[in-house]
């Protein structure tokens, strides 16, 4: 049974196809494409699937979309009449968009890639739940995703049983919690639907004096249930995330988006956001737990990929265990699809904990060579002992080495498959990798990898955390001895690896452990900023050329920077535009 799901046409494209219910690949479109965030019909990512699982359109069962694009229509509709004549020109840009594309899927599939099979639609925040409870293992947990907007529900809840799903609540646009938290990133001078992380690395710089300003944004019930003051937003009627009366009420004016400057005014009022997203989500996730009895939670939705507060969740609400799989915002959608038909509606048996993240796609060591020789790489062929302690080596150097080793992390996050890696004792090595590599703020410190049993021991938590989707503080016993992934308040991003999930980065972590004593590196994703994450070997090699890296390993091979020929390519600086 082959079934495939696809999320498009909004925010980020992807694919994933389940093959008797296992996910044998899954993968965003940006990556082939290399255009960030590319929300076109993900047909790259599509033909990387069916080669994966070696087979043709043909073999596919069945097709399932995200959501419900009709319902989605009709909100839209009802704002815009609602909100007539001011909404007039969203209709007018917004309308054709909606007509040539999702209303034209079945079309698309057919001229794409010529399939006529069956073609179902799921809704958004099932879709959502779907893509972490049938991923979770567990057979019985409670349920939240919480997000921009769907169709119209911005937050739901429910419980998963078996094979059934059923959401129990939600909360309706325009009262939506992730719309709120991109108001705000926004508000701070960053990008909307892209950049609300970076909001969340801000935020630690600053105190949370305008709390009490942002509650009269947001009404929050006891059981963690809001509404926003529709008065201050425009995004429900036109182009606008917010009117003149939100910046009369904070103050001041948005901040110039990519502008240099960053007064501690707008770090007060990330930390402030943040806070007041934190209690909602903790508010909402003792809630599920009171209503439905049940301490396990699976959670998605943009908002799960704010990892402090999932980090709150943990230490401040009743749930024992949390479970949020690595690609919890909407690409993560196009496998949530997928399981609501493979076991909502086809009932078939529920299949064990996600096995892996790294479900795109890989290439063996002669497809890797054949990659570099085209550049005419410099590269030393290493055996597989000599390369983990070389490589241990040179990060213990203060080398920045590429890691790029087998599948492609499936979720916005570098596991170590995609990675740039650099030794977190060093204290310059942030603005190293910040400045040299990715050209970008320099605020915002690196995630840590970790040896999963060491974890307790450097940092304050009691699990794992596979996704990288859990803040922590550093243990006392380290602080001051990590400073390029301790965040200025002293937490931390954090990645577990234990050596199931993958052997290769835990055996490289490892060497390190043993020449150092030190179980933790540096890792960020291999891309500069503006581009998504590498995906073929080329990309990685193209990437290592732009950039200041020292060292990139790609598969089985070593390469020293120094050693390799000049690449007639615009520097880093023309290429990505430095912004
Ligand atoms: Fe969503």
């Amino acid at each position: 049974m082959n079934i495939l799901g696809l999320s498009c046409y909004y925010h980020d494209a992807a694919a994933c196809l389940l093959v008797d219910g296992q996910p044998i690949a899954a993968a965003s479109e940006e990556r082939f494409t290399r255009k960030k965030q590319d929300s076109g019909f993900p047909v790259n990512a599509i033909r990387y699937a069916l080669r994966e699982a070696e087979i043709g359109v043909g073999d596919i069962d069945g097709v399932i979309f995200y959501d419900k694009p009709l319902i989605k229509f009709d909100r839209l509709l009802r704002s815009q009449v609602h909100h007539f004549p001011a909404s007039f020109k969203q209709f007018v840009d917004g309308m054709p968009r909606w007509v040539a594309t999702k209303l034209r899927l079945p079309k698309t599939l057919k001229e794409e890639l010529n399939y006529t099979g069956p073609l179902l639609y799921s809704e958004h925040h099932l879709s959502h739940a779907a893509s972490a409870y049938y991923t979770s293992g567990w057979d019985e947990a409670a349920v939240l995703t919480v997000d921009g907007v769907g169709e119209w529900a911005t937050a739901s809840w429910g419980v998963g049983r078996g094979n059934d799903l059923d959401l129990k609540g939600e909360i309706r646009f325009p009262h939506s919690l992730g719309l709120l938290y991109s108001a705000f990133t926004y508000y701070c001078g960053f990008k909307v639907n892209s950049a609300e992380y970076k909001l969340m690395g801000l935020a630690p710089y600053g105190q949370p004096k305008y709390v009490d300003t942002i509650k009269q944004l947001i009404r929050v019930a006891p059981d963690g249930t809001f509404r926003l003051d529709m008065k201050y937003f425009d995004y429900d009627k036109g182009q606008q995330m917010f009117n003149e009366d939100f910046e009369a009420l904070m103050g001041r004016p948005r901040r110039p988006l990519g502008d240099s400057e960053m007064p501690e005014f707008y770090k007060d009022v990330a930390r402030s956001i943040q806070w007041v997203t934190e209690e909602v989500m903790v508010k909402l996730a003792t809630s599920v737990v009171e209503r439905t009895g049940i301490k396990r939670l699976c959670m998605a939705g943009g908002v799960a990929l704010n990892c402090v507060a999932n980090g709150k969740i943990i230490r401040d609400s009743p749930v024992e265990e949390l479970f949020v799989q690595p690609a919890a915002g909407d690409a993560g959608e196009a496998m949530g699809a997928a399981y609501v038909l493979y076991n909502q509606l086809l009932n078939r048996p529920r299949v064990p904990r996600l096995p892996t993240p790294y479900l795109g796609p890989g290439y063996n060591d002669a497809e890797v060579k054949a990659d570099l020789d085209r550049y005419k790489a410099v590269y030393t062929k290493m055996e597989r002992q000599a390369l983990l302690e070389r490589t241990a080596e040179l990060i213990d150097s203060d080398k920045v080495v590429g890691w790029y080793q087998g599948r492609m992390e499936w979720g916005p996050r570098a596991l170590g498959h995609r990675s740039i890696l650099g030794d977190a004792r060093h204290p310059k090595m942030r603005d190293i990798i910040n400045m040299k590599i990715k050209f970008r703020e320099g605020f915002r410190p690196f995630a840590p990898s970790v040896l999963e049993e060491h974890i307790g021991e450097v940092f304050e938590i009691d699990r794992p955390s596979p996704y990288m989707l859990l803040v922590a503080q550093v243990a006392e016993a380290w602080l001051g001895k990590l400073e390029a992934i301790t965040h200025v308040d002293g937490s931390a991003r954090i990645q577990s690896i234990n050596r199931e999930q993958d052997a290769m980065y835990y055996d490289l972590i490892k060497a390190f452990y043993e020449r150092t004593g030190c179980p933790v590196v540096i890792n960020t994703s291999m891309n500069v900023r503006g581009e998504p994450i590498v995906c073929t070997p080329e990309d990685a090699y193209l990437c290592f050329m732009r950039t200041n890296m020292d060292v990139m390993v790609c598969g089985s091979f070593l390469m020293m920077k120094a050693d390799q020929p000049k690449l007639e390519l615009a520097t880093a600086a023309e290429e990505f535009g430095l912004d």
